[in-house]
Parts: C-alpha cells; structure tokens; sequence
C-alpha cells in the first residue's frame, strides 16, 4: 500500500517547524568556527553527535573529516532502493564583514559560500527522516562532505576511496544557497547547470636587459600583452556562439623598474566551459595560440593546465522528479528554471557515476544582501524550511517512485 502524498507533506511541514530554531542554532555554531578545506574536525563532531543523537549509526569515515551515515526505511523491499542527500560543510579564507551576533569567531575564515546552511539543512533533514522512517520505500545516506572549496575537492577522493563501490545509490540529490533567487523558492535545470573550471598558468620567458634597447632583448612583457589579447579570440571564433565558455587572464607578474625588461612574466588564469568536448577542444588551443604567439613575438611561453572540478550535469530523470514534487510542495510559483552558471562545484564528480540533480535554493532577502565568497555573505535562515522541506520531500518521493517500480 502506498502512502498519501499530501499526508507526507503535511507530516513533513510539521516537523520542519518544529525543528527549525534548532537547526538555526546549529547553523550559527557552524557558523561561528568555519574550518577550511579537509579541516573540519569540529564540524564534523559537531556533526557525528547530532546523528548519533537521531539514534543513525555513522556508518563509514572515508576520509578524516567528513560523515557518512545511513537510514534504513521500514517500507523498504527485498531488493533495498537507496537515495543519498549531501551536503558539503568547508568553508572558505574569507574575513567576515556581517555583524550579526554569530559572526565568525575564526580570523579570515568564514563560510561565505552557505556550507554551515547546507550542513544544518541536512542534519535537520536527517531528523525529518528518521521520524517517518515507517513510511520511507527505501534507504537514505547522509553523506557530508569535506573540502568542496578547494581543488581537488572532497568528492573526487571519496569517490576513490570506495563511495560508490560500498553503497549504490540510485539517485543523488543536493542543494545550493542561490542569493538572487527568493526565500521560499528553489531553481532548478535539466541537464548542465554549472561550468568546468580548469586553472591556467601561463609562463613567459625571454631575455631581459636595457629597456632602451629593446631591439637587444627578447621582450616577454610585449609578448604577454599579446598573449592577453589573442587568447580572447578562441571565445569570439573557436567557441560555438550558442555555446557558454570564459577564459579569463586575471594575474599578470613581471619586471620591476622602468628601465629594465625583465626575462620573465608569469600569468594565471581560468577556463570555464559547458561540456566536456569544447572543454578539451579549448585546452587545445589555448595551448597553441600561447607557444605560437610567443614564438611569434621571439621569446617563449608554457601553459600549465590544472584541471578543476567537471561540467555539472543534471541528470533528466532526477530533475524532472524533483520538479516534480517541490511543485507538489512548495507550489508551481516557488519552483523556477535556472540559467547556467559558469561557477563550479565537485557534487559534478557524483553526478558522472550516480543520476542526480543539484538543487538552487532561494536565500535572498530583501536587498541589499551578500553575493556567494562576499565577506557580506547573509543567507535568510528562513530558507532552513525550504531547504528542508524539499530535500526530505524528494528522498521520500523518489523512493516511494521506485518501490512502486519493484512491485
Ligand atoms: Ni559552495
């Protein structure tokens, strides 16, 4: 027998409320000591108690910091279905500007990007499912996790070390705060929402001397100016005009006198791209427009790519069933379509092994408010409900979809 979905709602409505000035209280001591990437040792105690508190078993430490625990649904099959929810709970070398009364109490870190909101918002989904863990078809993995702010992230190296070999999820869901959406609304897209970053570094060498002489020199000044320049035409002429792409040169080190050319400038920048063919197609290019113009201006240059985080891509299927049912829950009005976003994020590792969908929430107040890595980053807390409500929402929905599946 199947369960009332509007009975589900309004069970999990009332327990969302109830809980919401404990969550908010957690998130402001989370709030209070950020800890950097691959840092978060208190977090995650803080984390460990509160689950173990709900009576979960936390069921693997797969790395050092970071949690991964499981709920096992009374309604669940012989043939066990399991959706896994994450949160990520870093955050990041921000000095807050806020002054609220839970500011950071940690010098120049801060969670500036809403993983204390993220970590909460879990923990008290955590809550709402194991109160209807009578009424859930399947499983449910809690899955916190460490380091999203820094490449290589927390996901690759949990995915490495036996994530998804141990447990197999049949879908992944998360969500992010989104500041320029509402509070009470959520944003989703079908199929990639959020940008490939790879870390550029460009080195230039040639041979300094007088700078009054420049005709005795192999100047790598003039050469970078160039370099700047043409890199920008793979935007303009290579990229597809359909196609969302960036390349960014955004630091540039070289000499320090006015009468001397120096024999070497570096530069760095990022590549952001949509897909994973003009991704490598891209890195190709850039490739040769930095040796080529180089050579053509008499000195050298190397470029250095650092690969970051993957293209996001959400899966159809996950998304359209989250549409779905946060329309069910929060009604047609509060669901919205979101614009690609040429940021990144490494739940994109997830979704290549796993169907998933990562979820914007509407954090915004009235203006004015911080925007995500702004020392003025100020979530509404009200969208603790939202987030809540949605993602526990979800899990049932998806897993009650696939237990009707199985019979
Ligand atoms: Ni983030």
């Amino acid at each position: 027998m199947s369960e009332n979905p509007s009975a589900v709602r309004e069970r999990i409505r009332t327990k969302v409320n109830e809980l919401y000035s404990e969550i908010v209280e957690i998130r402001r001591e989370i709030h209070r000591h950020p800890e950097l990437s691959f840092q978060e040792f208190r977090t995650t105690a803080l984390i460990r108690e509160y689950l173990l508190r709900l009576g979960l078993k936390i069921e693997h430490d797969f790395l050092e910091t970071g949690i991964v625990a499981l709920l096992e649904g009374k309604r669940a099959k012989t043939e066990r279905t399991l959706v896994t929810l994450r949160a990520d709970i870093d955050a990041l070398p921000v000095q807050e500007e806020n002054n609220h009364d839970f500011c950071s109490e940690e010098d120049g870190k801060m969670h500036a990007c809403g993983h204390d909101m993220h970590t909460a918002i879990l923990l008290g989904t955590a809550a709402v499912l194991v109160e209807m863990r009578e009424v859930l078809a399947g499983d449910v993995l809690f899955l916190f996790q460490p380091a999203e702010e820094k490449a290589p992230g927390g996901a690759k190296p949990l995915l490495e070390a036996g994530l998804f070999r141990h447990y197999k999820p049949s879908a992944i869901f998360a969500l992010h705060c989104f500041p320029h959406l509402q509070t009470g609304k959520i944003a989703l897209r079908e199929g990639s929402l959020m940008a490939a970053a790879d870390e550029l570094y460009i080195t230039v060498r040639g041979e300094g001397g007088h700078a009054s002489a420049p005709h005795k020199v192999a100047d790598p000044v003039l050469a970078a100016a160039h370099i700047i320049t043409s890199v920008q035409y793979l935007v303009s002429r290579v990229v597809p005009p359909y196609e969302p792409a960036v390349v960014s040169i955004s630091s540039v080190n070289g000499g320090n006198a006015t009468n001397v050319i120096p024999g070497k400038v570096a530069m760095s920048g990022t590549l952001r791209t949509m897909n994973e063919h003009l991704r490598a197609l891209l890195k190709k290019r850039l490739r040769q427009t930095v040796e080529h113009t180089a050579l053509a201006l008499g000195v050298k240059a190397e470029l250095e790519i650092v690969d970051g985080y993957p293209v996001l891509v959400n899966h159809p299927e996950t998304t359209r069933a989250v549409r779905q049912t946060s329309v069910a829950y929060l009604g047609e009005d509060n669901v919205e379509e979101c614009e690609p976003l040429m940021t990144a994020e490494d739940f994109s590792y997830y979704l290549q092994h796993c169907p998933g969908t990562f979820i914007q929430l509407g954090t915004g107040k009235q203006e004015p408010y911080g925007t995500l890595h702004s020392p003025f980053f100020d979530p509404d807390e009200s969208s603790i409900i939202t987030g809540m409500g949605v993602m526990g929402y979800a899990a049932w929905s998806w897993l009650e979809a696939r237990n009707a599946g199985i019979e």
